[in-house]
């Protein structure tokens, strides 16, 4: 097993498949993530995006190999921060930011016991590093849905975890909740060192930030950094669609359908 340090890849599939009621979501994959890597993973529905998260979290097996920071996947890995699919809508009506937070730090073990002093200030801090220190006391059901999506990343970063997975972190978020969030996932890649996996189906929030991607494509998981991946004919392929990419006059990179 590499020893995990400088150059080691945070992720690294070699021949890896995930069959899943019999079926092959997808297989043949082998790609390797450079620690310090924003990564999107995009691909159509059902081309396997959350199942690939899922591997890395070891909540499914695959064949092939696969080794997430030097080791295989295991399940309740604390070294991994997660942001599951939709988890906002999921939370509890009446809880408050901080104590959403702090399920990162005493688990799904609500109430168990209080927190130490030093927990608190880990609460703090992860809800400061996601720009929501002012909304530490408020119900989470009282906040937009960018605030909301700010607070669950709080959380699974609250035990300053290397790898984050977010799943969709910015489906339903409207322009100002998409920037926001975009802009706390690039604060924590460049001052924290984060590497991230981001699930998306738009490319366009996420340019200025992303290293390279995953895309999911005709049953096969591929990587290749942003130059190859914001490619026109790429995309068309990917989308099933036909896709321009422009580049403004500011160098700034999107792309549209044509
Ligand atoms: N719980 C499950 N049991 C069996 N198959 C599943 C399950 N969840 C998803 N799948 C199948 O796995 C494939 C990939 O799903 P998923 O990873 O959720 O796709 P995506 O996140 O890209 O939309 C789909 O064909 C889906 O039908
Ligand atoms: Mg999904």
């Amino acid at each position: 097993m590499p020893a995990e340090g400088e150059g080691a890849p945070v992720v690294r599939l070699r021949d890896a498949a995930v069959v899943r009621d019999g079926r092959t979501v997808w297989d043949d994959s082998s790609f390797e993530l450079p620690a310090g890597s924003v990564v999107a993973v995009i691909g159509p529905n059902g081309s396997g995006k959350t199942t690939l998260l899922h591997v890395l979290l070891g909540l499914l097996p695959a064949r092939g190999t696969v080794e997430v920071l030097g080791s295989r996947p295991t399940r309740g890995n604390r070294r991994i921060g997660y942001v599951p699919q939709n988890y906002t809508a999921t939370t509890g009506y009446a809880v408050r930011a901080r104590d959403l937070v702090a399920l990162g730090l005493s688990g799904d073990r609500w109430g168990v016991r209080p927190l130490r002093a030093a927990e608190h200030d880990r609460v703090s801090r992860a809800l400061r590093d996601v720009a929501a220190a002012p909304l530490a006391d408020r119900r989470v059901s009282d906040l937009s849905g960018g605030q909301q999506q700010r607070v669950a990343i709080a959380q699974a970063l609250v035990d300053d975890p290397p790898l984050l997975l977010l799943d969709e972190p910015l489906a339903n978020l409207d322009m100002r909740g998409q920037r926001e969030t975009v802009d706390v996932l690039a604060a924590l890649n460049r001052e924290r060192g984060v590497t991230m996996l981001v699930v998306a189906h738009d490319l366009n929030p996420l340019l200025s930030v992303l290293t390279g991607a995953i895309y999911l494509l005709d049953g096969h998981a591929h990587y290749a950094g942003v130059d190859a991946v914001v490619d026109a004919e790429l995309l068309s392929h990917l989308y099933g669609t036909q896709v321009k990419v422009v580049r403004t006059a500011q160098g700034d990179l999107f792309t549209r359908t044509a």
